[in-house]
């Protein structure tokens, strides 16, 4: 259960450090990396990524950074040193602040030793539709951004995006096997939707090809979180190994 453990990461949406500190004590041995997200960090800052990291586990900092590269790289060496194992940048801010970001994180990665984080993109928000686009003066399609961000985020050295289950199969396809894809969105059969609109279950998105899955209120909202994260990480083994059986088959 070890390797579906390592692809769930857990959101972190909560409001205080003991409300995250209740959270990471639950879900031990359960999953491996908890995401951070701005609201938590805004609210509490590193020490919560200390608090993670001292029970063992590990950070996804999703803080999405955009701005020009030299502020965004000072940033990622930040994230870096706070010992966080992935975090993300918009792929919007374009190759230069990306690919100044990739040179600074594996210099500083050589000269200290120290374990490199992984690198991820968002490419177009899923809150977005063409029409979002459209007005602030994009005349291509979603899908359409999406690829040719992620495409642009691996010339840049970056090592991965964050997407929605819609769009593994494309960014697959078009940027590799090896291009990391952590995907929110995702539902298995016993959860509710809440507010996500274009959903899979576990299964299917380790089948589209996600590397990570993000997942936050189907565990924290069941009535047994417990037993919830226990039910995904079996969903998600499952699909590794048909996953794998469909790659020798071929
Ligand atoms: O509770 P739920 O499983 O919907 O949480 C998913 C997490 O992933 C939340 O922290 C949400 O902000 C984040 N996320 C998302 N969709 C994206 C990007 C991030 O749901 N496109």
């Amino acid at each position: 259960m070890n390797e579906a453990r390592d692809k769930l990461i857990f959101a972190l949406d909560v409001q205080s450090l003991e409300a995250a500190q209740n959270w990471v004590e639950r879900l031990q041995g359960k999953v491996k990396t908890f995401k951070v997200g701005k609201q938590l960090f805004t609210r509490c800052g590193p020490e919560v990524v200390h608090l993670v990291r001292g029970s063992g586990a590990e950070v996804f900092l999703d803080l999405k950074y955009h701005d020009i590269p030299n502020t965004v790289g000072m940033a990622g060496l930040e994230a870096m040193q706070l010992g966080v194992s992935m975090f993300n940048v918009h792929a919007l801010g374009g190759y230069e602040m990306m690919a100044n970001l990739v040179d600074k994180v594996n210099e500083a990665c050589a000269s200290t030793g120290g374990q490199k984080p992984l690198l991820l993109a968002v490419t177009i928000l899923t809150s977005s539709n063409d029409e979002t686009l459209r007005r602030v003066g994009i005349d291509r399609s979603v899908k359409d951004m999406v690829v040719r961000l992620a495409d642009l985020a691996k010339q840049a050295g970056m090592d991965g995006v964050v997407a929605s289950p819609q769009e593994v199969r494309l960014i697959r396809d078009a940027c590799g096997p090896d291009f990391k894809i952590v995907t929110p969105g995702v539902r298995p059969a016993f959860a509710s939707q809440d507010d996500q609109r274009r959903v899979t279950t576990p299964a299917e998105a380790i089948e589209l090809g996600a590397d990570y899955l993000v997942v936050g209120r189907p565990i924290s909202a069941a009535v047994d979180p417990i037993e919830a994260a226990e039910q995904i990480l079996q969903e998600i083994q499952l699909a590794l190994i048909k996953r794998r059986e469909s790659l020798w088959r071929s």
